[in-house]
């Protein structure tokens, strides 16, 4: 039987990378997947691949820094799908990577509103549904950033969403064990997605910190880079009932490649 047969996964930053290849490892295993997205076009594109492929998927255009948005994508979800059994908390933006001195208050604010209170506001619409079911599952896409790398110049507003996102996952797993939540962390390091593509980076050679190169040389796992399916398959053993009794850890997912910064 498959994994997540009759199971309903929510899903943020669903449209590209390591929310994309996850909705599809979900479906494949049986889930309905909610795939939520700031981008329609893409998000369309997934849906209608899943579906080809005989899975369920149902697309919601959210912003995950808008409450009411994110409010609406889980009512849209419910009336959908009718029960919500997964959630993972996955969108997020690199933003802008500068000095401390350079990095504006408004580049600040956008990355920690898009990577932790997005992170928040999703979990706090999804706990009325999760109980509904009598239980689930929650998983962050947290960082090695801000948890065992700090090697990163100008990456200070990313690195402190990053090891909030952990707090406030700690915190929930702590919270919601009494309605039978687990609520748990993914920290991928360098995986090929997107994300670069809404990056900015300003001024970082000022902030001189050595570096570890990724790839050729590097002794971690596949030269310390992953792909999305990595993260994806991480994610299906913390969606499933494999983990049951596991909830408040944090999966790094890097081939070890962080025991090196
Ligand atoms: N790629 C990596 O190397 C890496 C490493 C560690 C952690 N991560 C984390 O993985 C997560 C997914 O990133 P990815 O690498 O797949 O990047 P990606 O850019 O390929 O995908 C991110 C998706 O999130 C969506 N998104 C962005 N802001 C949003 C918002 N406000 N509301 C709704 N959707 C929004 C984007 O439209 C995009 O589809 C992020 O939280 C990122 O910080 C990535």
């Amino acid at each position: 039987m498959a994994m997540l047969e009759g199971k309903v996964a929510f899903i943020t930053g669903a449209a590209s990378g390591i929310g994309e290849s996850t909705a599809r490892r979900f479906a494949r295993e049986g889930a309905h997947v909610v795939l939520a997205d700031l981008k329609a076009e893409p998000l369309e594109r997934v849906q209608r691949d899943i579906e080809s492929l005989g899975g369920q998927a149902t697309g919601v255009v959210c912003d995950v820094t808008d409450a009411a948005s994110v409010q609406a994508a889980f009512a849209a979800a419910m009336e959908r799908c009718g029960r919500l059994d997964i959630v993972f908390a996955n969108a997020g933006i690199a933003g802008v990577w500068a000095p401390l001195e350079d990095l504006q208050p408004a580049e600040w604010d956008r990355t920690l509103e898009t990577n932790l209170r997005g992170v928040f506001l999703t979990l706090h619409f999804a706990i009325p549904h999760l109980r509904a079911t009598g239980g689930g599952s929650v998983i962050i896409t947290s960082s090695i950033s801000g948890n065992r790398t700090y090697a990163q110049p100008g990456a200070a507003a990313y690195s402190t969403s990053k090891a909030g996102q952990v707090a406030l996952m700690k915190m929930a797993a702590l919270e919601l064990a009494r309605y039978d939540i687990r609520v748990n962390a993914v920290c991928p390091g360098t995986i090929p997605t997107n994300i670069g593509q809404n990056m900015e980076t300003r001024n970082t050679q000022e902030v001189d910190l050595p570096e570890i190169r990724e790839g050729e040389g590097n002794p971690a796992l596949h030269g310390g880079i992953g792909q999305p399916r990595d993260v994806a398959n991480t994610c299906l053993f913390l969606a499933s009932d494999l983990s049951e009794h596991v909830s408040g850890v944090e999966i790094y997912v890097d081939g070890g490649e962080s025991l090196l910064r």
